[in-house]
Order: C-alpha cells, then structure tokens, then sequence
C-alpha cells in the first residue's frame, strides 16, 4: 500500500466542492460545535426547539469525573418519523418514490411513494397500539429486506416505542438472549423468505427462539406479528403453512392491519428519548444493545448522508446492507428518509440468479449512488470484469464502501471497473456505536488515497494515542480515540451504564475508545488498522473471539477452545479455531464438523468457522491467558512467532505447528 497514491475526487458541484472548503468547515465545526449543528437541524422539523440560549451538545467522557453522557438539544421535542415521512407529504414530495423494492426474484418488484409509506407506518402504527404498545415498549424485528421491515422500525419511531433490529441470520439462541435482553413485548417477523436458492423458514427459527425465552428466562412475549412474504409457504412447510403457530400469540400481519384505520398521530419526543437499540458482539461475549436516542442521532444520520454521498434530489441511491445492521438504520432507512432520497431496497443476494445482480439493479433503476462492502466487492471481483461490462453503469457518480478496511486491489477494481474511473469513492468508517460516519472522504473535496478512510467528519476529532495515553502527532500508529462527541453517537449501553464506560471511558479517560487501530500518514490520511481488541471481522460481521469460543466450549467433547482470525481473500477474515479435546473424546473430522455446526447454530451462519484444530495444548503465559497473537501466527503459517519467553511451556509452539491445518 502507497501512502503517495492519489486519486483527484471526481464529484463535480458537489455541495462541499474542494478540500480547502471541507478543512475551513470543519474547523468551524469544531470551534464552535453548536452554530454547526444549529444550521443543520434547521433543515429538520422540531415541534419545539431547543431553549433558546442553551448549549446544544453537552458531554463528559472521562468517568473519574462523574458518569460519561453525550446530550443534544436537550428540551427540544421532535418525531423521527415525522421527520422521515410526514414533512415531505406535507412539502408536496408525497409522490416521490422511496423505494423501488427489487426481491429476490428480478420479476419481484415494487415502489413505494412517500404518501403510500406513510399510509402503511400509520397503519401498522395502529396495530402496535392496538395491541398495548406504547411509548418506550420495546419491539423486535427479525425480518429480511422487505419494506415491511421499514415500516415496522417507521411504526415504532412513529409511537415513541423502541425498535430492536436483529439480523434475519442469527440463530434461535442469539435471538432469544437479544429478546429477552430488551423485554421485547413483539416480535415482528416474516413466515419464510428466499435468500438465493435458499428457502429461510424464519418463523421456526423464531419459535424455537419463543420457547427458549419462555424455558431459560422465563419471559414471554406478547405478540408475534408474522408477515407471509412469500407463497410457497405451504409446499416448503409439509403442506401446513400454520405447522407452528400459536393461536394465542401469532398474527399475521396482513389481518392486523385490515382492523385499523390509516390515520395516527406522531407521539412527541424529547431529544434525549432512545430511537432504537442495536446488538453488536462485545469482546465478553454477552451482546451489547447500544442506545441511540431521538434529535442527535436524526441530525447526524441526515447530515452525513448528505455531505458523505453529496446527496442531490436527482440521485437514486443504493445501500446493499441489511437493515439488521447500523449500516441498514442510519443508510438505508434514516439517513435517505431524512433527506427525502429515493432508494432502492434489494431483499436478494449478490449472485442470484446470476453474479451479476447488483450491476443488473444499477443499471434498471439508472443508480448514481452505490453502497456496498469490501466483501462483496471482492466475491464479485472474482468473476472477472464480463459480468460488470454486460450493463450500462453510467449512472453512477458515487461510490461507498463500509465495513472493513477496503484492500488496495478492491479499491482500485471498484473505481476502474464498476466506476469506469468516472465515481468518487468514499471509504466510510464507523461503527455500531458512532452512529453514523465519522471518518470519511467527502466524494468532492477529498483527493483519495486507496484504503484510506482519511479524515473527520464535521465535528469529529480522532486522536491517536499510544500505549501510555500520550498523543501522537504527526505521521505514527496508535489507538483510535475521540477527545469529544457528536451527536449521533451511543448514548449507554441497555441496562448496562457500568459497561458502557467501562468498555469505551475506562481504557483512556476523557476519550471515547473506538476499539480499532489506526495509522497517520505524512500527508495527515488516517488508515484504519483493524480491531486492537479480541474482536472478529468476518465479511463486515463483527464478533468476539470470546463468543464462538463460548460456543465451543458448548461441546462435551470440548475442554477449551481459542479463537483466531486468519485473513481471508473474500471474507476479509476468517475464523480459525483451536480446540483441547477432553480426555475422554477423541479430535477427528466428525467432531470438527460438529463444532462448525455449533458455531452455525448457536451464533449464525456467519460465524461458522473455516478450520478446527487440535490443540492437547494451548499457548499460555504463566498467569494462564491465553496468547492469541501465538495462534494467529500458527493460523497464518508464520514461523516468526516473535517473543515466547512468557509462555508457560515453550514446547507448545512445535505441537500447535505439526498439527496446523493448511
Ligand atoms: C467495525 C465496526 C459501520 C457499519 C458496519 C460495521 C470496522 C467499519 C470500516 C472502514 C476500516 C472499518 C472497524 C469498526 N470498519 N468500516 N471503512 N475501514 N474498518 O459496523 O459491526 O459496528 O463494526 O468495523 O473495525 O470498529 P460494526
């Protein structure tokens, strides 16, 4: 990688239009924060503004001084879906599409107006209330790409409740822990849906999640709101599209919304009342359900669309993230609604029915902003430049790419080929927890560097530091650290201040801790390094190494387990795992494929490991933790293992080698 490889940005008119406009802007947005933000908000509708006079954004981030908290616009009173919806009816953009829904099947097409998707949120509004769902009440959606899914998470914003998005890939035991973790009081759902060739019986997995809720916690829900979506229910499911389904508890979704009518009023929200919250993989194991609340996260998610994609009314955009990802809320939902876009909601996959389907949605619906992951990037690079070449690309102007650092090659194949030199390609980090893009090109200001996200937002001022805390200025690597916040980031950790801290305030006091690396070039680009923590990034899905190791050690077969990631062409990484056999069992290939069904089982499909291997032993320090940064060399196949005189019993290095999997 070449720190002096430059690409000019090709965005012309953007709304910020060179760099030197983008440093004087985001200077003023750190002088003075407030007239920033102010300026912003405007474009929003407030029921009731902010006191006049009162500071915008308040925080502390070091807990030896008190509790860590970020407020924005605190007394000022808004509804994100007013926000989303309602206002641009009201400016006679009630006609404009919001989504043109592509299923996973080409012929499975629809659009959805801003009027109609306002008529369906109010509507399925009524049925959350109708049965008891109030403001705060929190509702679990496990749904694919279905519009049905935006109006469950509209419907709630709608109503003051708290959606709690989870991936439609998790297992039964992910989502029962996520269900209970929030006292869901609903789950929405889908009976069954096709992802590929793949028929998902999504309402089983859900059951069985139920029933684990009812027997290991003893919670239950009220409702399960359950969308057909597809028709061939009933040959997939033996015949008996109702095989499991709970009379007391199970409704379909169609049915409710026939008993309401299509009229419900906004409930006004305080600033600082929690939106959503979202599961991510913390490095103990137990998911973290980060908070995002009302005004900051609105503002930040409409202001980041629009600077980072340089939205204009005339793009069509598209965000292939699932709408169980941050990615999905803040561009795919928030974001673009906000700012009255118009997208595209794609519920297939990449390669079905040929590998050449995001370029064939590109081209039907004249896209000119294209959101993507390196992961894909890189499986569709794999079959060569043909399948790009058969469409009319030419709409495109802009280019994103989240997830995980985006390899030069990727980068360079995604600019030539899909881009045709003619895109601006913004490299977006962030996280679950910041909300929205923190560190980001701007498509026509910043010259970009391939596999740089290079530099801060408006209000964002990353800070590496090193091993003791103290800065590093200038060119250097170090941890990633924000001396302030901004708006759109997390405000706790769901029942769970103590962890909130202790995980992002504790390590460097006054700094929120992002977990990641990053290095500093001579020309002031930041380079993400990746997770300095014992976190998994498998195709843009982050993971603890303690989560799958606890899977593991599920097994009866199994003593102990360790867990590394091992790079990987397409996945980015992949999980390579170290298993000690108990004395009574013995390591064979069956027990391996065993354990990777585990994994698949207890966590997700996603998480299902490339390699197990037999470890009698693993590398230990004399206090007994265990030195991943041994087996990531093991996994990798490189010798030069570095220090070891900390280990316990140096031997162990030559048996872990012998028994390495290729
Ligand atoms: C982690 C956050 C943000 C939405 C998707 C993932 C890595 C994300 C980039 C990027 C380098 C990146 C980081 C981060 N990451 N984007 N452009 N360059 N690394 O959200 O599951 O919360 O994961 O993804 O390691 O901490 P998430």
């Amino acid at each position: 990688m070449s720190d002096r490889e430059v690409f000019e940005p090709l965005a012309r008119g953007a709304l910020v239009p060179n760099l030197a406009s983008y440093r004087r802007l985001h200077a003023r947005s750190l002088e003075d924060p407030d007239t920033f933000w102010a300026e912003e908000a405007r474009n929003l509708h407030w029921k009731q503004p902010p006191p006049s006079g009162a500071p915008l954004l308040t925080y502390n981030l070091d807990p030896s001084r008190g509790q860590v908290f970020t407020r924005f616009m605190p007394g000022a009173i808004t509804n994100v879906c007013y926000n989303a919806l309602d206002i641009h009816v009201l400016r006679g953009n009630g006609d404009r599409v919001a989504y043109f829904c592509e299923g996973n099947d080409p012929k499975d097409v629809a659009t959805v107006t801003y009027k109609e998707l306002l008529g369906l949120v109010c509507r399925f509004a009524n049925v959350l209330k109708k049965h008891g769902i109030k403001k705060g009440d929190s509702v679990l959606i496990c749904m694919p790409m279905v519009t049905e899914a935006v109006v469950g998470m509209l419907a709630c914003a709608r109503i003051g409740a708290v959606h709690s998005v989870v991936f439609a890939g998790f297992s039964a035991d992910s989502l029962a822990e996520r269900i209970y973790d929030c006292r869901a009081k609903i789950v929405l759902t889908v009976f069954a849906f096709w992802r590929g060739t793949k028929l998902i019986e999504l309402k089983n997995i859900i059951e069985d999640a139920l029933h684990k809720v009812e027997t290991k916690y003893t919670y239950k829900i009220n409702k399960c709101i359950v969308l057909p979506h597809i028709n061939t229910v009933a040959t997939a499911n033996g015949g008996d599209p109702k095989a499991s389904w709970n009379n007391a508890r199970d409704l379909w979704w169609v049915d409710e919304c026939e008993t309401v009518d299509n009229f419900c009023q906004v409930e006004w929200m305080d600033a600082e009342d929690p939106l959503f919250i979202l599961y991510t993989s913390g490095s103990t194991g137990q998911p973290k359900g980060v908070v995002h609340t009302t005004a900051g996260y609105l503002v930040y998610a409409s202001t980041t669309f629009k600077y980072v994609f340089d939205y204009k009314p005339s793009d069509v955009y598209f965000c292939t993230a699932d709408v169980g990802w941050i990615t999905g809320h803040t561009y795919l939902v928030y974001g673009p609604l906000a700012n009255c876009a118009t997208s595209v909601l794609f519920s297939g996959t990449p390669f079905h029915p040929d590998n050449d389907r995001f370029w064939d949605i590109i081209a039907k619906y004249r896209v000119s902003i294209f959101y993507t992951a390196p992961t894909a990037i890189r499986s569709l690079m794999k079959f060569g430049d043909e399948y790009v070449k058969r469409h009319d690309l030419s709409s495109l102007r802009i280019l994103g790419s989240v997830g995980e650092p985006i390899n030069r090659e990727a980068w360079l194949w995604f600019r030539s080929v899909v881009g045709n030199n003619k895109c601006s390609i913004v490299d977006t980090y962030w996280q679950t927890e910041t909300g929205g893009h923190i560190i980001t090109p701007l498509p026509g200001a910043t010259p970009m560097k391939p596999g740089s996200a290079s530099f801060p937002f408006f209000g964002v001022e990353p800070t590496l530091l090193d091993d003791n805390g103290a800065i590093i200025k200038g060119p250097g690597e170090g941890y990633l650290v924000f001396k302030r916040p901004w708006p759109g980031i997390m405000r706790t950790i769901l029942n769970n201040h103590k962890r909130f801290q202790e995980t992002y305030f504790a390590k460097f006091p006054g700094y929120f801790f992002t977990g990641d690396g990053a290095r500093r070039d001579q020309d002031g680009y930041l380079w993400i390094t990746g997770r300095v923590d014992d976190m998994l990034n498998v195709s843009g899905h982050l993971m603890s190494t303690a989560q799958v190791e606890g899977a593991l050690a599920e097994h009866s077969a199994i003593a102990e387990a360790a867990v590394v990631a091992r790079p990987h062409p397409i996945k980015g990484e992949s999980l390579y795992c170290f298993v000690t056999v108990n004395k009574t069992h013995r390591f064979d290939n069956v027990l391996a494929q065993e354990l990777k069904k585990l994994v698949r089982d207890k966590i997700g499909a996603f998480a299902a490991p490339d390699e197990i291997q037999n470890a009698p032993n693993l590398p230990k320090t004399r206090s007994g933790k265990i030195m991943r940064r041994i087996l990531r060399k093991v996994a990798t196949g490189d010798r030069d293992v570095g220090d070891t005189s900390t280990l316990a019993d140096e031997n162990v290095i030559e048996e872990l080698f012998a028994n390495r999997r290729p």
